[in-house]
């Protein structure tokens, strides 16, 4: 019999609705919300109201492209968090309605965990490559960079994570000094293709282990930025391009290093990486680097895949689902949740 997964995710700023049959992905819609754009981050009220409006043409939308009935439905996943709360309890809310309405289970699914998934998408039936368990897992977006050893489907142990700032935080938030407009990550991604990545030199961190930490890199480039102005009020127009490539240089070789130190420490080869930063030009030439130089089998996500999305929530319920992992009505989200 068929197991047909609809998948809900609203964590933050994208409404997305995603159907997938048996491991094979039929539709993922994603609803962006350009709202925030004018403020230079994500307004949580904003967002909420806009996945109220979003979420039942999103559902709709999904369901249309994939030719499925909703009575077709086997369960209806949705991320419970991590993430903001007004944004989650618009889509736990709609999951809890659709799975009584339809007299289907429910299935609470993890926002980091469904990152990692999502190299398990199969967009077609023939679609093989996927990662084999244990593999590490660089999970970097706007709110987590981790180092997550990935030993099964359900079974996975952060051995590293930031201490403060998240690399994505680290882009938008230099970004923003730089006066560059929101999420910087992709801006100062498109500027630095222009410059050199060796004009500017910033301070790596020092931290044992496999943990991360991008505070200083942050205090460093806005030290810059404040004592080069002081002199040439014109330097960073002058200088846009080499500060971006520079500092996404940076950026890249401490992710990079603890990978590399966790992969070496580990003996694990089969290396992925997840999350909205793995958009990152620099980061995917890191990888294919990584795997001439220390033979890596590397697993990047196709870019639909990097930002937030429901076909990750629905493979991931899909996983739990032929567990029975389900969850009852009295299921609350969580804002902070860990792996
Ligand atoms: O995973 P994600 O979509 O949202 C969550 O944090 O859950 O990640 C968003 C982050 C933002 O910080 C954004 O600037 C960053 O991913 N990002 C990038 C690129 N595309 C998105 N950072 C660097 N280079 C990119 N091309």
């Amino acid at each position: 019999m068929d197991t047909t997964i609809l998948g809900i995710e609203s964590s933050c700023d994208d409404t997305s609705a995603s159907v997938i049959r048996n491991g094979v992905m039929l539709s993922n819609v994603i609803a962006s919300q350009a709202v925030h754009e004018a403020f230079g981050g994500v307004v949580p009220e904003l967002a909420s109201r806009a996945h109220q409006q979003n979420i039942i043409p999103v559902v709709s939308e999904a369901l249309k492209r994939a030719g499925v009935d909703k009575s077709e439905l086997s369960a209806v996943a949705f991320t419970r968090g991590p993430g903001l709360m007004g944004s989650l309890l618009v889509g736990t809310s709609f999951a809890k309605g659709f799975s009584a309405a339809l007299n289907i289970p429910m299935i609470e699914v993890n926002h980091l965990q469904a990152h990692v998934l999502a190299h398990f998408i199969k967009e077609n039936e023939v679609d093989k490559d996927q990662p084999s368990f244990p593999f590490l897992c660089l999970l970097v977006s706007g709110g987590n960079s981790q180092i997550i050893k990935v030993n099964s489907y359900k079974d996975m142990e952060v051995i590293g994570q930031t201490i403060d700032d998240a690399a994505g935080e680290a882009f938008d938030k230099c970004a923003k000094v730089m006066g560059l407009p929101y999420p910087g990550g992709p801006v100062i991604d498109r500027l630095a293709k222009d410059g050199n990545p060796d004009a500017f030199r910033f301070n790596k961190p020092h931290i044992p282990g496999y943990n991360y930490s991008f505070s200083g890199l942050k205090t460093s480039f806005l030290y810059l930025l404040r004592d080069s102005l002081k002199k040439n009020d014109r330097f960073i127009e002058e200088n846009k391009t080499d500060l971006c490539a520079s500092l996404q240089r940076t950026i890249v070789e401490i992710l990079m290093d603890k990978l590399r130190k966790a992969a070496k420490d580990l003996g694990i080869k089969e290396v992925a990486v997840a999350g909205g930063v793995s958009a990152n030009s620099a980061v995917r030439k890191a990888f294919e680097d990584h795997a001439v130089k220390y033979g890596w089998k590397i697993h990047v996500p196709k870019f639909s895949f990097t930002t937030d999305n429901a076909a990750m929530v629905a493979i991931t319920g899909y996983y739990k689902y032929l567990d029975k992992d389900f969850c009852s009505m009295d299921t609350a989200p969580f804002a902070r949740v860990e792996l």
